[in-house]
């Protein structure tokens, strides 16, 4: 099972309850506790600038997009082992295509 288009308004409010504490979207908005999400669709894993990522998520050298999301946020720690990214996964497929569908235009 892979991505599929899913609704952009529970992706929103998602992103909002679940992520927007540490990471931002529009251009400019910078790091918090994660690297800032603009321009992520594309964009290999660590290539933020001025953000201190991991080794781990430095060297997986992903290209993120719809399918490397999907699988990615379902268990963040098993997709990049050592990670330190504190969040557990959406286990839904459901709300990882709300939320990545929300993310495409988002993050542009
Ligand atoms: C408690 C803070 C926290 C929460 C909540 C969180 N993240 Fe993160 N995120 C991080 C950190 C820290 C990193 C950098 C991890 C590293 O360097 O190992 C990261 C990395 C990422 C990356 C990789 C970015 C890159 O440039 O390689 C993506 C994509 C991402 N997060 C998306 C999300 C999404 C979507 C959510 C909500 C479902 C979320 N994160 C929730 C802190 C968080």
């Amino acid at each position: 099972m892979g991505y599929e288009a899913g609704d952009a308004k529970k992706g929103a409010g998602l992103f909002k309850t679940r992520c927007a504490q540490c990471h931002t979207l529009g251009a400019g908005e910078g790091n918090k506790i994660g690297p800032e999400l603009h321009g992520l669709f594309g964009r290999q894993s660590g290539q933020v600038a001025g953000f201190a990522y991991t080794d781990a998520n430095k060297s997986k050298g992903v290209h993120w997009a719809e399918d490397t999301l999907f699988d990615y946020l379902e268990n963040p720690k098993k997709y990049i082992p050592g990670t330190k990214m504190a969040f557990a996964g959406l286990k839904k497929a459901k709300d990882r295509n709300d939320l990545i569908t929300f993310l495409k235009d988002a993050t542009k």
